[in-house]
């Protein structure tokens, strides 16, 4: 396959002012839920190009992207002013780790996102194989404002579907919120009140992890979960904490 193949934009959600997915259709190749691909623009003669994980199953025939358009960025706005029937780029090849493949057995998986990291989660939480593989699934989506947490419908959607092994824990670190905890990942963690909204501790007998987004957040989330004694989940040594940074 090319490089680059040709993706025809069907839908924008807008989310709030910044924040958007983008429903797109392009040939690709084969990924595993918790991948990402990459989407690209020409601006003044060059392709600027970024990584943006797929949100949509694998099994899904369009291909969606959620997005935060970052303040002078040079990619994201201009993704933001697409709209449906516009082209963008797409590479036709996925890549990533942050798989369940590559990640160990255990009871639980705690998957902590900040901001548009949420979208793997999705992916990997709406593909077919997904349930039988842990006897819970806790997703904790931390964001700025409640405005900021998209696809709550779907997450609600699933705790429905699955009252037993799913839990959802949204976390707002800019305003009080009723029924979401305020504050932010690492510090809520050493507070334990992450494990108390959800009645499960995090042991490295029991717990496997997955960290995506903001880099500052997973740096200091690492530190805390190898403070409860956890490790860092690699090929030739697996642990139990499995992270994407998206800077
Ligand atoms: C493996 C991987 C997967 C990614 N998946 C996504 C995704 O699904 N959705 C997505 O929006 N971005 C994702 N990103 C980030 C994305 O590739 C771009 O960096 C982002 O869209 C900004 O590009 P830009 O050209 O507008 O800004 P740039 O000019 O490249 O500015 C980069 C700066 O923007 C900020 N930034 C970048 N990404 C984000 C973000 N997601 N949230 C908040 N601040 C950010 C950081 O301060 C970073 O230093 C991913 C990155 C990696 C490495
Ligand atoms: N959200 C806005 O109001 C706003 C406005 C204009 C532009 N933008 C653009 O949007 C981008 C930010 O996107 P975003 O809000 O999705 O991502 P973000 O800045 O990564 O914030 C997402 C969540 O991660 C938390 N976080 C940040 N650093 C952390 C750390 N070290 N440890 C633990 N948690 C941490 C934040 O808490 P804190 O809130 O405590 O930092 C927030 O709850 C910016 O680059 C900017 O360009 C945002």
């Amino acid at each position: 396959m090319s490089t680059w193949v040709q993706g025809k934009v069907v839908e924008r959600i807008d989310w709030n002012e910044r924040l958007f997915s983008l429903k797109v259709e392009a040939e690709v190749e084969p990924f595993i839920a918790g991948q990402f691909g990459k989407l690209a623009l020409e601006q003044n003669g060059e392709r600027v190009q970024r990584a943006y994980s797929y949100v949509n199953p694998p099994e899904s025939p369009v291909l969606e992207f959620l997005a935060v358009n970052v303040e002078e960025g040079q990619l994201s706005p201009k993704l933001q002013d697409l709209t449906p029937g516009d082209s963008v780029m797409v590479s036709p090849r996925p890549s990533g780790f942050l798989t369940l493949d590559e990640v160990p057995a255990g009871r639980e998986l705690w998957m902590f996102a900040t901001g548009t990291a949420v979208g793997p989660f999705l992916s990997i939480l709406h593909s077919e194989d997904c349930w039988e593989r842990y006897e819970r699934f806790i997703l904790v989506y931390a964001v700025r404002y409640q405005e900021d947490l998209a696809y709550l419908e779907e997450i609600r959607a699933l705790e429905q579907a699955h009252p037993d092994a799913f839990h959802f824990v949204p976390v707002v670190s800019r305003e009080a919120v009723d029924g979401m905890l305020s504050g932010r990942i690492p510090q809520l963690l050493v507070d334990g009140a992450i494990q108390d909204a959800v009645g499960i501790p995090i042991k490295p007998a029991r717990s496997q992890t997955m960290i995506c987004g903001n880099p500052e957040m997973i740096r200091e989330t690492l530190a805390v979960l190898e403070g409860m004694g956890l490790r860092k989940n690699l090929r030739r040594t697996p642990g139990q904490i499995t992270m994407e940074k998206y800077w």
